[in-house]
Protein backbone atom coordinates (compact mmCIF):
# COMPACT_ATOMS: atom_id res chain seq x y z
CA UNK A 1 0.00 0.00 0.00
CA UNK A 2 0.69 3.48 -0.77
CA UNK A 3 0.62 6.84 0.98
CA UNK A 4 -0.17 9.80 -0.90
CA UNK A 5 -2.16 12.90 -1.48
CA UNK A 6 -5.19 14.00 -3.63
CA UNK A 7 -6.16 17.34 -4.69
CA UNK A 8 -8.97 18.05 -6.57
CA UNK A 9 -9.43 20.30 -9.81
CA UNK A 10 -11.07 24.08 -9.94
CA UNK A 11 -14.37 22.49 -11.49
CA UNK A 12 -14.65 18.95 -9.09
CA UNK A 13 -16.56 21.13 -6.23
CA UNK A 14 -18.91 22.25 -8.88
CA UNK A 15 -20.61 19.15 -9.30
CA UNK A 16 -20.45 17.54 -5.54
CA UNK A 17 -20.25 18.49 -2.03
CA UNK A 18 -18.05 15.85 -1.24
CA UNK A 19 -15.24 16.76 1.62
CA UNK A 20 -12.46 15.33 -0.81
CA UNK A 21 -13.86 16.73 -4.01
CA UNK A 22 -13.42 20.56 -2.08
CA UNK A 23 -11.21 20.88 0.28
CA UNK A 24 -7.77 21.93 -0.57
CA UNK A 25 -6.17 18.40 -0.30
CA UNK A 26 -6.71 14.67 1.11
CA UNK A 27 -4.43 12.07 2.37
CA UNK A 28 -5.35 9.13 0.03
CA UNK A 29 -3.97 5.66 0.83
CA UNK A 30 -3.63 3.47 -2.43
CA UNK A 31 -3.45 -0.24 -3.27
CA UNK A 32 -2.38 -2.17 -6.26
CA UNK A 33 -3.51 -5.25 -6.61
CA UNK A 34 -3.97 -8.64 -9.17
CA UNK A 35 -6.68 -10.23 -10.39
CA UNK A 36 -8.40 -13.26 -9.17
CA UNK A 37 -8.26 -13.13 -5.60
CA UNK A 38 -5.61 -15.19 -5.01
CA UNK A 39 -3.48 -13.29 -2.38
CA UNK A 40 0.13 -14.76 -3.17
CA UNK A 41 -0.62 -14.84 -7.49
CA UNK A 42 2.72 -13.95 -9.10
CA UNK A 43 2.62 -10.52 -10.59
CA UNK A 44 3.88 -12.38 -13.75
CA UNK A 45 0.86 -14.77 -13.89
CA UNK A 46 -0.93 -14.77 -17.23
CA UNK A 47 -4.06 -14.59 -14.84
CA UNK A 48 -3.27 -11.87 -12.86
CA UNK A 49 -4.86 -9.04 -15.01
CA UNK A 50 -7.14 -7.02 -15.08
CA UNK A 51 -4.98 -5.07 -12.34
CA UNK A 52 -6.40 -3.18 -9.68
CA UNK A 53 -6.58 0.22 -8.36
CA UNK A 54 -7.77 1.12 -4.84
CA UNK A 55 -8.47 4.21 -3.29
CA UNK A 56 -8.87 5.53 0.14
CA UNK A 57 -9.81 9.21 0.86
CA UNK A 58 -8.62 9.72 4.77
CA UNK A 59 -11.64 12.57 5.77
CA UNK A 60 -11.30 12.74 9.60
CA UNK A 61 -11.13 10.02 12.48
CA UNK A 62 -13.20 6.82 11.38
CA UNK A 63 -14.63 8.82 7.94
CA UNK A 64 -13.39 7.93 4.49
CA UNK A 65 -14.49 7.04 1.52
CA UNK A 66 -13.18 5.16 -1.72
CA UNK A 67 -12.59 4.56 -5.34
CA UNK A 68 -11.88 0.82 -6.56
CA UNK A 69 -10.90 0.53 -10.40
CA UNK A 70 -9.87 -2.09 -12.48
CA UNK A 71 -7.60 -2.30 -15.65
CA UNK A 72 -10.19 -2.77 -18.11
CA UNK A 73 -13.71 -1.23 -19.03
CA UNK A 74 -15.58 -4.73 -19.55
CA UNK A 75 -17.19 -6.79 -16.48
CA UNK A 76 -18.45 -10.38 -17.09
CA UNK A 77 -21.88 -10.35 -15.61
CA UNK A 78 -24.17 -7.39 -14.28
CA UNK A 79 -25.50 -9.15 -10.58
CA UNK A 80 -23.60 -10.84 -7.79
CA UNK A 81 -26.22 -14.06 -8.71
CA UNK A 82 -24.43 -14.09 -12.17
CA UNK A 83 -21.42 -14.13 -10.83
CA UNK A 84 -21.53 -16.85 -8.34
CA UNK A 85 -23.39 -19.03 -11.64
CA UNK A 86 -19.40 -17.52 -13.21
CA UNK A 87 -17.63 -19.07 -10.47
CA UNK A 88 -19.14 -22.20 -10.34
CA UNK A 89 -19.07 -23.00 -13.92
CA UNK A 90 -15.47 -22.63 -13.62
CA UNK A 91 -14.65 -24.60 -10.51
CA UNK A 92 -16.88 -27.55 -12.81
CA UNK A 93 -14.92 -27.03 -15.48
CA UNK A 94 -11.70 -29.28 -15.19
CA UNK A 95 -8.87 -29.22 -18.16
CA UNK A 96 -9.39 -31.63 -20.22
CA UNK A 97 -13.52 -32.71 -19.34
CA UNK A 98 -16.07 -33.20 -21.50
CA UNK A 99 -17.16 -30.41 -24.43
CA UNK A 100 -19.14 -28.20 -24.00
CA UNK A 101 -17.65 -27.52 -20.48
CA UNK A 102 -20.14 -25.74 -17.63
CA UNK A 103 -17.60 -22.23 -18.58
CA UNK A 104 -18.10 -22.90 -22.38
CA UNK A 105 -22.05 -23.48 -21.86
CA UNK A 106 -21.62 -20.00 -19.47
CA UNK A 107 -19.90 -18.16 -21.83
CA UNK A 108 -21.90 -19.33 -24.73
CA UNK A 109 -25.41 -17.78 -22.69
CA UNK A 110 -23.98 -14.47 -21.41
CA UNK A 111 -22.11 -11.98 -23.95
CA UNK A 112 -20.88 -9.60 -21.58
CA UNK A 113 -18.59 -12.94 -20.47
CA UNK A 114 -17.47 -13.56 -23.26
CA UNK A 115 -16.55 -9.94 -24.15
CA UNK A 116 -14.54 -9.85 -20.86
CA UNK A 117 -12.73 -12.72 -21.21
CA UNK A 118 -11.63 -12.26 -24.68
CA UNK A 119 -11.24 -8.92 -24.62
CA UNK A 120 -7.09 -8.08 -24.35
CA UNK A 121 -5.65 -7.57 -20.77
CA UNK A 122 -2.23 -7.38 -21.57
CA UNK A 123 0.14 -7.11 -17.98
CA UNK A 124 1.23 -3.71 -17.21
CA UNK A 125 5.28 -2.90 -17.18
CA UNK A 126 4.33 -0.75 -13.84
CA UNK A 127 1.19 -0.67 -11.92
CA UNK A 128 1.74 3.38 -12.19
CA UNK A 129 1.34 2.93 -15.99
CA UNK A 130 -2.07 1.13 -16.22
CA UNK A 131 -5.47 3.04 -16.59
CA UNK A 132 -7.94 1.55 -14.21
CA UNK A 133 -12.08 2.05 -14.67
CA UNK A 134 -14.67 2.22 -12.03
CA UNK A 135 -17.48 0.84 -14.11
CA UNK A 136 -20.08 1.15 -11.37
CA UNK A 137 -21.81 4.25 -11.89
CA UNK A 138 -22.16 6.62 -9.48
CA UNK A 139 -24.08 10.38 -8.53
CA UNK A 140 -22.49 13.22 -8.07
CA UNK A 141 -24.67 15.75 -5.77
CA UNK A 142 -23.85 19.40 -6.33
CA UNK A 143 -24.93 22.33 -3.46
CA UNK A 144 -28.65 22.42 -5.25
CA UNK A 145 -29.11 18.57 -4.80
CA UNK A 146 -28.22 18.30 -8.59
CA UNK A 147 -26.95 14.85 -9.75
CA UNK A 148 -24.11 13.96 -12.26
CA UNK A 149 -24.14 10.77 -12.93
CA UNK A 150 -21.00 9.31 -13.58
CA UNK A 151 -17.93 6.52 -14.03
CA UNK A 152 -14.53 6.81 -12.43
CA UNK A 153 -11.29 6.40 -14.52
CA UNK A 154 -8.16 6.91 -13.33
CA UNK A 155 -5.55 7.38 -15.76
CA UNK A 156 -1.85 7.48 -15.73
CA UNK A 157 0.01 10.39 -15.76
CA UNK A 158 3.25 8.78 -17.30
CA UNK A 159 0.67 6.94 -19.94
CA UNK A 160 0.22 3.42 -20.35
CA UNK A 161 2.74 0.78 -21.27
CA UNK A 162 1.90 -2.56 -21.46
CA UNK A 163 4.60 -5.98 -22.00
CA UNK A 164 3.72 -8.19 -24.21
CA UNK A 165 3.33 -12.53 -23.37
CA UNK A 166 7.36 -12.51 -24.27
CA UNK A 167 7.57 -9.87 -22.08
CA UNK A 168 6.06 -10.68 -19.41
CA UNK A 169 7.68 -14.26 -19.45
CA UNK A 170 11.13 -12.28 -18.38
CA UNK A 171 9.79 -11.01 -15.15
CA UNK A 172 10.07 -11.70 -11.85
CA UNK A 173 6.80 -13.16 -9.54
CA UNK A 174 7.50 -9.84 -7.86
CA UNK A 175 8.08 -7.51 -10.68
CA UNK A 176 5.48 -4.88 -10.18
CA UNK A 177 5.71 -4.50 -6.64
CA UNK A 178 9.23 -4.40 -6.59
CA UNK A 179 9.21 -1.37 -9.92
CA UNK A 180 6.78 0.51 -7.83
CA UNK A 181 8.71 0.72 -4.46
CA UNK A 182 11.78 2.02 -6.82
CA UNK A 183 10.23 4.19 -8.72
CA UNK A 184 8.85 5.80 -6.08
CA UNK A 185 12.40 6.65 -4.68
CA UNK A 186 12.86 8.60 -6.94
CA UNK A 187 9.85 10.51 -6.57
CA UNK A 188 6.01 10.94 -7.33
CA UNK A 189 3.66 9.14 -9.04
CA UNK A 190 0.38 10.67 -10.29
CA UNK A 191 -3.29 9.83 -11.72
CA UNK A 192 -5.54 12.04 -13.33
CA UNK A 193 -9.20 10.92 -11.52
CA UNK A 194 -11.41 11.20 -13.93
CA UNK A 195 -15.33 11.13 -14.41
CA UNK A 196 -17.05 9.83 -17.37
CA UNK A 197 -20.11 11.91 -17.65
CA UNK A 198 -23.43 9.95 -18.33
CA UNK A 199 -26.22 11.67 -20.87
CA UNK A 200 -29.86 11.27 -20.63
CA UNK A 201 -30.61 7.73 -21.59
CA UNK A 202 -27.55 5.82 -20.64
CA UNK A 203 -27.17 3.00 -18.92
CA UNK A 204 -26.54 3.45 -15.41
CA UNK A 205 -26.97 0.09 -13.01
CA UNK A 206 -25.60 -2.47 -15.19
CA UNK A 207 -21.44 -2.81 -15.40
CA UNK A 208 -21.48 -4.86 -18.08
CA UNK A 209 -22.96 -2.09 -20.84
CA UNK A 210 -20.06 0.24 -22.14
CA UNK A 211 -21.07 3.84 -22.62
CA UNK A 212 -20.62 5.26 -26.21
CA UNK A 213 -16.57 6.63 -26.67
CA UNK A 214 -18.34 10.21 -26.95
CA UNK A 215 -19.17 11.03 -23.11
CA UNK A 216 -17.18 13.68 -21.87
CA UNK A 217 -14.73 13.10 -19.64
CA UNK A 218 -13.90 15.85 -16.78
CA UNK A 219 -11.13 15.66 -14.21
CA UNK A 220 -11.91 15.70 -10.36
CA UNK A 221 -8.37 15.82 -9.44
CA UNK A 222 -4.79 14.68 -9.34
CA UNK A 223 -3.66 11.65 -7.07
CA UNK A 224 -0.48 11.67 -6.00
CA UNK A 225 1.66 8.43 -4.99
CA UNK A 226 4.16 9.03 -2.66
CA UNK A 227 5.21 6.62 -0.01
CA UNK A 228 5.22 2.68 0.68
CA UNK A 229 3.19 2.50 3.83
CA UNK A 230 5.02 1.23 6.25
CA UNK A 231 4.07 -1.56 8.31
CA UNK A 232 2.66 -3.08 5.33
CA UNK A 233 1.73 -6.66 6.28
CA UNK A 234 -0.41 -5.45 9.15
CA UNK A 235 -1.87 -2.59 7.17
CA UNK A 236 -3.17 -4.72 4.15
CA UNK A 237 -4.03 -6.94 6.18
CA UNK A 238 -6.54 -4.96 8.39
CA UNK A 239 -7.95 -2.57 5.13
CA UNK A 240 -11.46 -3.41 3.78
CA UNK A 241 -12.65 -1.30 0.72
CA UNK A 242 -15.76 -0.63 0.50
CA UNK A 243 -17.48 -0.21 -2.92
CA UNK A 244 -20.51 2.03 -2.04
CA UNK A 245 -19.05 5.84 -1.15
CA UNK A 246 -21.04 6.89 1.91
CA UNK A 247 -19.94 10.15 2.25
CA UNK A 248 -22.28 13.06 1.35
CA UNK A 249 -22.11 14.57 -2.08
CA UNK A 250 -21.44 11.23 -3.68
CA UNK A 251 -24.24 8.54 -4.07
CA UNK A 252 -24.56 4.95 -5.29
CA UNK A 253 -26.40 4.39 -8.79
CA UNK A 254 -29.12 2.22 -8.48
CA UNK A 255 -26.81 -0.55 -10.05
CA UNK A 256 -27.59 -4.01 -8.21
CA UNK A 257 -24.06 -5.43 -7.97
CA UNK A 258 -22.76 -2.29 -5.45
CA UNK A 259 -24.72 -3.28 -2.54
CA UNK A 260 -23.91 -7.38 -3.33
CA UNK A 261 -19.92 -6.20 -3.78
CA UNK A 262 -20.15 -4.74 -0.45
CA UNK A 263 -21.50 -7.25 1.57
CA UNK A 264 -19.29 -9.77 -0.62
CA UNK A 265 -15.84 -7.45 0.55
CA UNK A 266 -16.79 -7.25 3.89
CA UNK A 267 -17.60 -10.77 4.69
CA UNK A 268 -13.77 -11.27 2.35
CA UNK A 269 -11.97 -8.90 4.46
CA UNK A 270 -12.95 -9.97 7.69
CA UNK A 271 -11.61 -13.45 6.85
CA UNK A 272 -8.34 -12.01 5.85
CA UNK A 273 -8.05 -10.12 9.36
CA UNK A 274 -9.17 -13.37 11.16
CA UNK A 275 -6.44 -15.39 9.25
CA UNK A 276 -3.54 -16.58 11.00
C1 LIG B 1 -20.58 -9.20 -8.01
C2 LIG B 1 -19.56 -8.42 -8.24
C3 LIG B 1 -18.25 -8.49 -7.49
C4 LIG B 1 -17.83 -9.35 -6.51
C5 LIG B 1 -18.59 -10.51 -5.89
C6 LIG B 1 -16.49 -8.96 -6.15
C7 LIG B 1 -15.72 -9.56 -5.17
C8 LIG B 1 -14.56 -9.06 -4.64
C9 LIG B 1 -13.91 -9.49 -3.41
C10 LIG B 1 -14.41 -10.60 -2.50
C11 LIG B 1 -12.82 -8.72 -3.23
C12 LIG B 1 -11.82 -8.79 -2.07
C13 LIG B 1 -12.18 -7.67 -1.08
C14 LIG B 1 -11.33 -7.73 0.17
O1 LIG B 1 -10.95 -8.81 0.62
O2 LIG B 1 -11.05 -6.65 0.78
C15 LIG B 1 -12.73 -7.83 -4.36
C16 LIG B 1 -11.74 -6.92 -4.56
C17 LIG B 1 -11.66 -6.12 -5.66
N1 LIG B 1 -12.60 -5.97 -6.67
FE1 LIG B 1 -14.33 -6.92 -6.79
N2 LIG B 1 -16.10 -7.90 -6.93
C18 LIG B 1 -17.15 -7.57 -7.75
C19 LIG B 1 -17.19 -6.56 -8.68
C20 LIG B 1 -16.12 -5.77 -9.02
C21 LIG B 1 -16.14 -4.76 -10.04
C22 LIG B 1 -17.33 -4.35 -10.91
C23 LIG B 1 -14.88 -4.25 -10.08
C24 LIG B 1 -14.42 -3.22 -11.06
C25 LIG B 1 -13.87 -2.11 -10.72
C26 LIG B 1 -14.08 -4.90 -9.05
C27 LIG B 1 -12.75 -4.65 -8.74
C28 LIG B 1 -12.11 -5.08 -7.59
C29 LIG B 1 -10.79 -4.64 -7.17
C30 LIG B 1 -9.87 -3.68 -7.90
C31 LIG B 1 -10.51 -5.28 -5.95
C32 LIG B 1 -9.26 -5.15 -5.08
C33 LIG B 1 -9.54 -4.07 -4.03
C34 LIG B 1 -8.53 -4.08 -2.90
O3 LIG B 1 -7.36 -3.66 -3.12
O4 LIG B 1 -8.88 -4.50 -1.78
N3 LIG B 1 -14.88 -5.82 -8.42
N4 LIG B 1 -13.80 -8.06 -5.21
Amino acid sequence: MINGTFTPSADAGKLSTAPHLNNPSTPISVRFSNSTGLPNIPDNDPNADPRGMAIRFHLGPRRHTDVIGHSTPFFPVRTGAEFLAFFQAIASSPPGGPSPSPVEQFLGSHPSALAFVQAPKPAPSSYAREAYFGLNAFKLIDAHGNATTIRYRMVPGLGVESLDSEGLKEKNVDYLQKEIETRLQKGPVTFRLMAEIAEVGDITDDVTVHWPDTRSLMELGSVSLETIVKDQVKEQKYIIFDPIPRVEGVEPSDDPILEFRAAVYLISGRERRSAP
